[in-house]
């Protein structure tokens, strides 16, 4: 049998994301490979007593169908939430999707085509480059420096469709944009008439000081934002959402209903029932409580162990550190080695989505002891000095 698949069909390469979330589960491995929360961080109660509650109070909304934009009181909450961080965007812009993860397609669906641009930081999050290949688009390397896309040059992607942007801690590289380059990017980003996409699953997991007000605070017209409750909450739950300006919004909304109707009811009540009295202020103090202890030990055990050729920052928030080796160094080519010796990361070269370097590697510092950090920190650098 020959089938006769989509001309992008073969651009659908999900191959790393997949070893990842398999690395990440094999028994008596150190993985610094995953992007998961730590399990310990799951309000495993909270969200019990909620789904008792949800399915004693309201067993019919729940189960039944439901509108595609997504449960309007959860609308109301991601509007007010948006409002403290000084972002507006009504409740009728709003779209529960499944996972930010979705957000992304469908700005992908909604804006992207063969040959028309995209502009992306360089490295970014590799499942977002997974989405938006297939859809033919050809990628332009916004140009950055530290503190993330450079204002100045912005003219030279001008042509985009839209730019992506991750300001908070930013996967994989950890940066986080301060909050005059942030004004600086959206205000020259409206000049030129460039949408902005900033992806934010990872703003409410700071260790040092809270970042600055969104991007899309500047400019919400020019600004889609996407939201999760993956890393505070569980991303096993899949909810998450979309802020879109109003002229575009109904496209997100038609293509999400086509996509799967709406997001899981349940799970929608479920979350909102959960952090509408505030459960979240508490629980994320702890959650970054903990994080910043495996932050620090990550950083302690790379000071201690990693070659003085290599390069990295300390995050002052999210997932993971970003190490960079001297130009040759195969970091793709040692990945099965250290995997036997037992310890996991993600090439670097993941990340890019034109020309990869092999020269870097993403850790993540989350779901690992901070005994399996030390230990795993010292495997790598024995194997990369
Ligand atoms: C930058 C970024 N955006 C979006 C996502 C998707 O998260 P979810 O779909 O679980 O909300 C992730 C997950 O790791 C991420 O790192």
């Amino acid at each position: 049998m020959s089938w006769k698949l989509n001309c992008h069909a073969d651009l659908m390469e999900q191959a790393m994301t997949r070893k990842i979330l398999a690395m990440g589960a094999a028994p008596g491995l150190i993985s610094l490979a995953g992007g998961m929360p730590a399990p310990e961080s799951f309000p495993v109660a909270q969200i019990k007593e909620a789904a008792g509650k949800v399915l004693t109070d309201t067993p019919a909304a729940a189960l039944q169908y439901g509108v595609s934009d997504g449960y309007m009181p959860l609308r109301e909450w991601v509007s007010q939430d948006l409002e403290k961080r000084g972002v507006h965007y009504a409740p009728d812009q709003i779209l529960i999707t499944n996972g930010s993860q979705q957000a992304i397609s469908l700005a992908a669906w909604v804006f992207l085509e063969d040959g028309a641009k995209l502009a992306v930081e360089t490295p970014t999050y590799l499942a977002a480059i997974s989405t938006f290949r297939p859809t033919g688009c050809d990628f332009v390397d916004m140009p950055c420096d530290c503190d993330g896309p450079i204002p100045e040059e912005l003219y030279k992607v001008a042509d985009a469709r839209f730019a992506y942007v991750i300001p908070n801690f930013q996967n994989p590289a950890g940066l986080l944009i301060s909050a005059k380059r942030r004004r600086a990017i959206a205000e020259a980003a409206s000049e030129l008439g460039l949408p902005i996409f900033e992806d934010n699953p990872y703003g409410d997991l700071y260790y040092d000081n809270e970042p600055p007000a969104p991007l899309a605070a500047v400019d919400p017209e020019n600004t889609i934002y996407g939201g999760s409750f993956s890393k505070v909450l569980s991303p096993g739950m899949r909810v998450g959402y979309v802020a879109c300006p109003k002229p575009v919004y109904k496209y997100f909304l038609n293509l999400k209903s086509a996509i799967d109707v709406h997001t899981n009811m349940l799970n929608q009540m479920i979350v909102h029932e959960v952090v509408k009295d505030g459960f979240l202020d508490n629980h994320l103090e702890s959650v970054r409580s903990r994080y910043k202890v495996h932050r620090d030990a990550m950083a302690q055990a790379l000071t201690k162990y990693m070659p003085k050729e290599a390069a990295w920052q300390t995050p002052s928030g999210g997932m993971f550190f970003w190490v960079t080796f001297p130009e040759g160094t195969d970091c793709t080519s040692l990945l099965d080695e250290a995997v036997k010796r037992g310890v996991a990361y993600v090439p670097g070269e993941a990340f890019y989505a034109i020309d990869p370097p092999t020269n870097s590697l993403r850790l993540s510092f989350v779901t690992v002891s901070v005994e399996q950090i030390d230990a795993g920190v010292k495997m790598l650098a024995e194997l990369l000095s």
